[in-house]
């Protein structure tokens, strides 16, 4: 049985033979990248028998058009000499060896949870900045050995990718920063640059394909056409790093001030628990993420929570004040009639962002215990607000007014608006709580003690 596939070209060749856990192939538009993988996952499938691929694009219109059909075509699926075996329902190639490849695609941002609890020896992600980071992490977890390869082999994934996108931010710190963080290891990642002169077929059977790219406006253009990762910079919050903006959860002293804000709609309820230290620094420790709440359910959901009748201030933003044609109240009234006292704040979006950026941007200082040097910022969040941690660093700018964030994708925007609340709210540090010398009077038969504050009487 022969499989015939046009020549690669040298990149091609390149990335057919990178063996790092995480290789990138791309930059520009048109190098030939989903062929490069489309045919990798192929000879991957043929030479270790059993393996378990799994090649995903965000839509299935995408998946269809750009593999599945070229695929059927490729591997003889419908012909007696075929080369695999495709089942149409869990859209699988089968091939004699038990190899698998497997196609998927990514929807909506929790269609990736389907894949948790399997295992793939390799992934591709086409288009991989179209992916979120949190769908990215998600399919790491899934990046393991399916143990049915026959051969061994080290689990691995591959990417393809052109600047912009909701993923821009984190394949550009992988890739082209090379900024590690954590457990990360420069040694498994490996970028491939691709570009259109590249590929001979596009340049003879479509130069206007090529003139399109070169007639676009300069930015874009050095972006598709360049590869220039610089110019296209989609990602909003550039300066969140995980390391940095995320700690593990810990005791929160009850004299720190507490704070909520929120965002609501019908189609999301959006709540952070904030906690201010004594230096001014804030902490986001608790969060709610729930859609279809009616508001007086809302308010009973955040009355679930001891803090809402201790918090300093409730913020939520002023449509909330607006009257509500069906009732007569506005939504503010509702939540006060239920027992949630709110505080409006400003709306002024891109002030709002801007206060966001100086809440969150990183400093240097030195480790009070350690003396090192470490990075930090004014806010953190805890490691179990999964929602404000996944959406905080994929919301993008919005391609008319660049100081703004992008209402789309519209679910990424609420816990984030929710967070602009709270930091665009002049919030002033706890103040340390001292006993007031003339009021309290404390009595004692004992040797007064030396650390203390006020004044004591003692009466002897
Ligand atoms: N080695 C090759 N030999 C012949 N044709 C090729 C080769 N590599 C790619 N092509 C063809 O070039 C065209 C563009 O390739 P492909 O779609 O893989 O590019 P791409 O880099 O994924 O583009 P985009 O950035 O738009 O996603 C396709 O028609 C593909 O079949
Ligand atoms: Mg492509």
């Amino acid at each position: 049985m022969i499989l015939s596939i046009p020549k690669p070209y040298p990149k091609q060749i390149e990335f057919f033979k990178a063996r790092e856990k995480y290789v990138a192939y791309g930059g520009a538009r048109g190098g030939g990248k989903s062929w490069a993988a489309r045919i990798k996952a192929v000879l991957l499938a043929l030479n270790n028998p059993g393996i378990q691929i799994l090649l995903l694009r965000r839509t299935l219109n995408e998946l269809r058009e750009n593999h599945t059909t070229p695929l059927q075509k490729l591997l003889r699926t419908k012909q007696p000499d075929r080369i695999a075996n495709y089942k149409d329902q869990e859209k699988v190639f089968e091939f004699e060896n038990t190899s698998r490849i497997k196609l998927g695609y990514c929807d909506n941002e929790n269609d990736v949870l389907q894949y948790q609890g399997q295992a793939y020896d390799v992934i591709f992600m086409e288009e991989a900045t179209q992916f979120t980071e949190f769908q990215f992490q998600c399919l790491t977890e899934s990046n393991r050995s399916s143990g049915l390869c026959l051969s061994p082999f080290r689990p691995r994934m591959y990417f393809t990718c052109n600047p912009g996108g909701v993923g821009h931010g984190w394949v550009k710190r992988l890739f082209i920063d090379k900024d590690y963080q954590g457990k990360e290891r420069p040694e498994d990642y490996r970028f491939i640059q691709s570009l259109v002169y590249e590929n001979e077929y596009l340049m003879e059977n479509d130069p206007d394909y090529v003139r399109t790219l070169e007639n676009l406006p300069e930015d874009r253009r050095k972006a598709m056409l360049y590869g220039d990762w610089d110019i296209f910079e989609g990602q909003y919050f550039g300066e969140f790093r995980r390391d940095i903006h995320v700690i593990e959860p810990f005791e929160i002293p009850e004299t720190w001030d507490r704070y909520i804000s929120f965002d609501y709609g019908l189609d999301m309820f959006a709540v952070l628990f904030h906690a201010v230290d004594t230096y001014g620094n804030d902490y986001v420790y608790k969060e709610i993420h729930e859609s279809n709440l009616i508001i007086s359910d809302a308010a009973k959901k955040l009355k679930e929570h001891e803090e809402y009748k201790n918090a300093r201030y409730i913020y939520a933003p002023p449509d909330l004040w607006n009257r509500r044609n069906d009732t007569g109240k506005s939504a503010a009234e509702i939540f006060y009639e239920n027992g949630v006292e709110l505080t409006k704040c400003s709306a002024d979006r891109v002030d709002g962002w801007y206060s966001v950026k100086e809440w969150i941007k990183p400093y240097t200082t030195r480790d009070e215990q350690t003396g090192e040097e470490i990075k930090t910022s004014n806010l953190k969040i805890f490691s179990n607000c999964i929602n404000l941690i996944r959406c905080l660093p994929a919301v993008q700018h919005d391609d008319k007014n660049p100081n703004d964030v992008a209402t789309e994708p519209h679910e990424l925007t609420h816990i984030t608006d929710a967070l602009r609340y709270f930091c665009v709210s002049k919030v002033s540090r706890t103040i340390e709580q001292k006993p007031e010398p003339f009021f309290k009077v404390n009595f004692s038969f004992e040797e007064p003690r030396k650390k203390d504050y006020g004044e004591r009487i003692n009466v002897i």
